[in-house]
């Protein structure tokens, strides 16, 4: 068993160093030189894709987070309305979803039941199902109109991570796939985005090669109670995840918030002593995001948190505020989950094995949930 974990203590953490070769290897073969999309697996008739009018996306878990992620990009690139859903509310409440509706279903087993029925449902109602998923031959792969295989590789560990960075990359091609069809974005652009994401299996290593800051906050930490997240725009989806992966390898009792929605509740929770993690957007990025979320930083400390930054390389405005801050490298605002998530996974990961549990088989919950 030490070898399958290539020499690390946990699958987890192989995964989580596994996520370089996660990402470049669900990128390969999937562009030209000129990064021009080539999606061949994408078997649907060109002229449904492009008339498309509603893209709905359905998954639970972490799988739902990826998805989130999906709606900033795909919106942005293909402007068209994307609905992302947890696929067990989905089918219960009279969804309208027709021929001209695609469905996007995430998953990294494929065998997830509730996302299975989603699937069925949907297609009944006469939408086309595009499937992105890590399991060749699974069931939710084979009931779909096609998929879009994640190629990190088998995961091991409960927890998902780098089928994670793997299903966001997949939907980042999507997306680029769909606007070049659809003629929304020329192809400079698209090549542009093409040759950043490129560029993020080496980013990615060098948050990991930079690790030991977060490792040694996450073990002195390992007696939290609580700890909250806080993230705008691409860094909502990404809080959410952080919380969640500490409460499933820490039993932690975490939450992800929109930094914008504090000041209608969350706020309250503040008190001496919280610990927040917030992530910060690009100070490059558009519609002054990035001041927004600094200021959030202000008003939770002015209360008594303890706060923890994620910050893109560079922002030194974040350090007067800030208990601790992590860098991620630079990059473009919509590609940023792919880097700001591993802190917050390696974070979750290190303060598990602080205390104790075991991290590839936290307790209470199975790798694929296959019941409804
Ligand atoms: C289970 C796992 C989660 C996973 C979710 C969705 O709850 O414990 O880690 O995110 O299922 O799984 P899927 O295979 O559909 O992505």
């Amino acid at each position: 068993a030490a070898a399958e974990k290539g020499g690390y203590p946990s699958f987890m953490e192989k995964e989580i160093n596994d996520q370089p070769d996660a990402v470049a290897q669900t990128l390969l073969g999937r562009s030209d030189a000129q990064g021009k999309l080539i999606l061949d697996e994408l078997r649907i008739d060109e002229t449904i894709l492009r008339s498309v009018d509603k893209i709905v996306v359905l998954a639970c878990g972490t799988s739902a987070y990826a998805g989130q992620v999906a709606k900033y990009a795909i919106e942005h690139w293909c402007r068209i309305p994307t609905e992302v859903e947890l696929s067990h509310e989905f089918r219960y409440r009279d969804p309208i979803v027709n021929e001209k509706t695609l469905v996007v279903a995430i998953s990294q087993s494929g065998e997830t039941m509730d996302t299975l029925m989603a699937v069925r449902y949907a297609r009944e109602q006469g939408a086309k199902v595009v499937a992105i998923c890590n399991t060749n031959g699974s069931t939710i792969p084979r009931e779909s109109d096609a998929v879009l295989y994640t190629h990190a590789g088998p995961e091991i560990a409960v927890a998902s991570t780098k089928a994670f960075l793997a299903q966001i990359t997949a939907a980042y091609l999507l997306g680029l796939y769909l606007a070049q069809l659809r003629g929304n974005k020329f192809g400079d652009e698209i090549a542009d985005v093409m040759a950043d994401l490129a560029d993020m299996p080496a980013k990615i290593q060098s948050i990991l090669d930079n690790a030991d800051k977060v490792k040694k906050l996450a073990r002195d930490m390992s007696n939290a109670k609580s700890v909250l997240f806080l993230g705008r725009h691409v860094g909502f989806p990404v809080a959410m995840e952080g919380a969640l992966k500490l409460k499933e390898l820490a039993y932690i009792h975490a939450e992800g918030f929109a930094a914008g929605e504090l000041k209608h509740g969350p706020i309250a929770l503040i008190e001496d002593g919280q610990p927040v993690v917030v992530v910060v957007p690009s100070p490059n990025g558009r519609d002054s995001l990035h001041a927004k979320v600094v200021s959030n930083i202000q008003e939770i400390r002015a209360r008594g948190a303890v706060t923890i930054v994620i910050a893109e390389e560079g922002d030194t405005s974040v350090e007067a505020y800030a208990e601790h801050v992590f860098y991620v490298p630079k990059t473009p605002t919509l590609l940023a989950p792919l880097l700001t998530t591993v802190p917050l996974q390696i974070f979750a990961c290190e303060l598990a094995s602080a205390k104790g549990y075991d991290v590839d088989q936290p307790r209470n919950l199975a790798k694929s949930v296959t019941v409804e």
